[in-house]
């Protein structure tokens, strides 16, 4: 990955971990199935060299852009693919790959997705409410606001935002669309705003957008059916690493894999999850909430 205009928030999320624990071996092939800016995936060329093969995966094909930048140079042969992870094992029939040594995922949204206000990810910029990662298909985060229930609102808030206040936020929004439409971040963070009392640093519309975000690209179902797509593509012995920042997402990823430990399709060469280290944290603060963990297909 080249050095030049790396922020903080650009680097790769506990690397040295994601390598020890992934444990790409030369000549293998590994999977990224959240490309992003291809940081991970540089990482993971180094230690398959030339005989191997890196098959990185975005739903989002400014990712995919930015990345083939970003890997130009390395060693491993690389095919970038446009493709939700959850279905990667159609992206890889496509070119003719059916099974895999090493399967990554680092859930979420990217710093370049969040930087960029036309994206609508953050409310510290102001820009559309959109929020979807494949912006060729679905619906946007201002669609879910304008037609969505108060209850189907509510629940979203309460479920995927942990935001105690998700009742009385989905009234005020609701409230707010009657007259007019509710079309950008900047809006909808004020709305937010006028509904909750602040508490702490943490700014009220956090949980909102977290939670739109995940309900505009169904990210825990994804998670779901990207693990299992991942386990029927691994060869045996093959590993898959999955990097998560939140309480939902990790709850997901250990359920499923001990439900694989007990049916004896994967070993589980950590039994716990894995943090990151104190210094790290001080960089770079995306790492804060990071939790690895590995299976290991029987
Ligand atoms: C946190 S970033 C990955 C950063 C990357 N590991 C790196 O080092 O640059 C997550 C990326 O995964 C993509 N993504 C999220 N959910 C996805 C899904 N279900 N299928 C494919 N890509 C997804 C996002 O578009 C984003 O680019």
């Amino acid at each position: 990955m080249s050095e030049r205009e790396i922020k903080p928030s650009h680097l790769p999320v506990m690397p040295e971990e994601c390598l020890e624990w992934l444990d790409p071996q030369p000549g293998e092939t590994v999977v990224d199935g959240t490309l992003g800016l291809g940081g991970h995936s540089a990482l993971f060329a180094e230690k398959v060299g030339l005989e191997g093969h890196i098959i990185g995966l975005d739903r989002d094909t400014n990712a995919i852009e930015l990345a083939r930048a970003n890997l130009e140079g390395v060693q491993a042969k690389t095919s970038l693919l446009h493709s939700a992870y959850s279905e990667m094992v159609q992206a890889l029939s496509r070119i003719g790959v059916g099974k895999v040594d090493r399967v990554f995922l680092d859930i979420g949204v990217s710093s370049m997705q969040l930087d960029v206000p036309e994206r609508g990810f953050s409310f510290m910029r102001d820009g559309p409410l959109d929020m979807r990662m494949n912006q060729s298909a679905g619906e946007t985060a201002a669609d879910l606001v304008a037609t969505l229930s108060e209850e189907e609102l509510a629940n979203i808030i309460y479920r995927y935002g942990e935001e105690k206040y998700s009742r009385r936020i989905a009234k005020s929004i609701v409230a707010a669309r009657g007259s007019e439409s509710i079309n950008t971040t900047a809006r909808l963070a004020e709305i937010v705003e006028q509904a909750v009392p602040r508490r702490g640093r943490i700014h009220p519309a956090t949980r909102v957008f977290q939670a739109l975000r995940i309900a505009v690209n169904d990210e825990l179902g994804e998670l779901e059916r990207g693990m299992g797509a991942a386990i029927s593509l691994l060869r045996p012995g093959g590993r898959l690493a999955i990097l998560t920042f939140h309480s939902l997402e990790d709850r997901i990823a250990k359920n499923i894999m001990r439900g694989w430990l007990a049916d004896g399709v994967a070993t589980l060469p950590k039994r716990k999850v894995i943090k990151p280290k104190y210094e790290e944290c001080k960089v770079n603060p995306r790492a804060r909430s990071a939790k690895l963990r590995v299976a290991e297909k029987i």
